[in-house]
């Protein structure tokens, strides 16, 4: 125990739990616990950042070269994309520009888990709308849970850590049910992984920009260069030049920057890597669903299972097995797609698991 100190720090902050990221794992171990890519950066990228030495220079503020790429792919301009250091640095910008004590920012749970932290700091009140139960987002709950105080809404789709993506018709539907005043953020840090085709996509409609929803992307998960914290919004100008103004200036490096636009620049490499690891996600979801596990539909690059009571002691078993997979006790278990290598061993322990749990769980497929 330390000693205790006479600084005055924010009650709800000192009642925060501190951000719990996935266990490192030892030599022998998988580690299938923060939804990282497996595959080692492309050389090209490596090249790129071994040609960016001038670290004694601030980087440029605002990406500007990685934003005017951005725009053009998007068909939109400059202003309208934004970068931050990782996609959670623009969401927890958009939830200090629009919210203070006293309003509300609604969103799905159990969600990202940066998500109730983001908001207790930016001082709103946490509105939370539990899944449905089989791990998709309850929109109409979510529509009904807005108040005159809602300032922000998230859709996070695919879900993390469930994995069931929010479709299209869903989310049109879904924004002709709100205020028009009310900032919707579309947190698709896993859409390059989809492969549903009636899923939502926030920059499916070249050069269209709704005035009120921001859609986040990330270079840390398809991209694998979760390491340099590189992330993007695309939106209104000014919903963005608010996000701009509440951001720490000069987080995003030269180095990030550089290795997004080499990232880009090796897309059909990334592609073909990213679909590897859709079908070996696939491969894995049939799997657990013939060891008798009733899991969501999985479209980002990890796999749930809704362990519940028995998730800690189901963790265990995988970590016993040199498998460390993320947990939330109480709740399930949430496994990253990682090495081929790692296959076989995932699937074996979970058909292990799945057996010891009693007969009516609701993770156990009806026969
Ligand atoms: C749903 C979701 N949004 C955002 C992020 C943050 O990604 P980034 O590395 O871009 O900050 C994550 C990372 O795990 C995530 O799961």
């Amino acid at each position: 125990m330390s000693e205790p100190t006479p600084v005055r720090v924010r009650p709800e902050i000192a009642a925060l739990p501190v951000y719990r990221q996935g266990r490192q794992a030892g030599a022998e171990a998988f580690k299938l616990s923060s939804n990282e890519n497996p595959f080692e950066p492309l050389p090209h990228v490596v090249d790129a950042l071994r040609d960016t030495t001038a670290v004694n220079r601030y980087p440029d503020a605002s990406a500007s070269r990685l934003r005017a790429r951005l725009a053009e792919r998007f068909g939109v301009t400059v202003d309208e994309v934004h970068i931050g250091a990782g996609s959670v640095s623009i969401l927890s910008q958009l939830i200090l520009a629009v919210s203070g004590p006293g309003d509300e920012i609604v969103y799905p749970w159990r969600s990202f888990e940066a998500y109730p932290g983001l908001v207790v700091v930016g001082g709103a009140d946490r509105v939370e709308v539990p899944l449905a139960a089989d791990g998709r987002h309850d929109l109409t709950a979510m529509a009904a849970a807005v108040t005159e105080r809602t300032r922000a809404i998230i859709v996070c789709s695919p879900n993390n850590p469930t994995g069931p993506v929010v479709t299209q018709a869903e989310f049109d539907a879904f924004l002709r049910s709100l205020p028009d005043d009310l900032l919707v953020i579309l947190d698709e840090a896993y859409a390059e992984f989809v492969t549903a085709p009636d899923a939502v996509d926030g920059l499916r409609e070249l050069g269209v920009v709704r005035p009120n929803v921001v859609a986040l992307r990330t270079f840390s998960k398809a991209y694998g260069l979760a390491g340099l914290r590189i992330g993007y919004a695309v939106g209104h100008r000014r919903v963005l030049d608010a996000a701009r103004a509440t951001a720490i200036p000069l987080s995003v490096t030269a180095q990030a920057e550089v290795a997004a636009l080499a990232s880009l620049d090796a897309e059909d490499e990334l592609r073909d890597r990213v679909r590897i690891i859709a079908e070996r996600r696939d491969r894995i979801a049939a799997g657990l669903r013939d060891a008798g596990w009733c899991i969501p539909d999985a479209q980002g690059n990890f796999v749930w299972l809704p362990t519940g009571a028995e998730t800690t002691d189901a963790a265990a078993t995988f970590d016993g097995a040199g498998l460390i997979v993320r947990a939330f006790p109480g709740d399930g278990l949430r496994i990253s797609i990682g090495e081929e290598e790692s296959v076989d061993t995932v699937l074996r322990i979970a058909a292990s698991v799945v057996e010891g749990l009693p007969e009516d769980h609701p993770a156990r497929r009806l026969a």
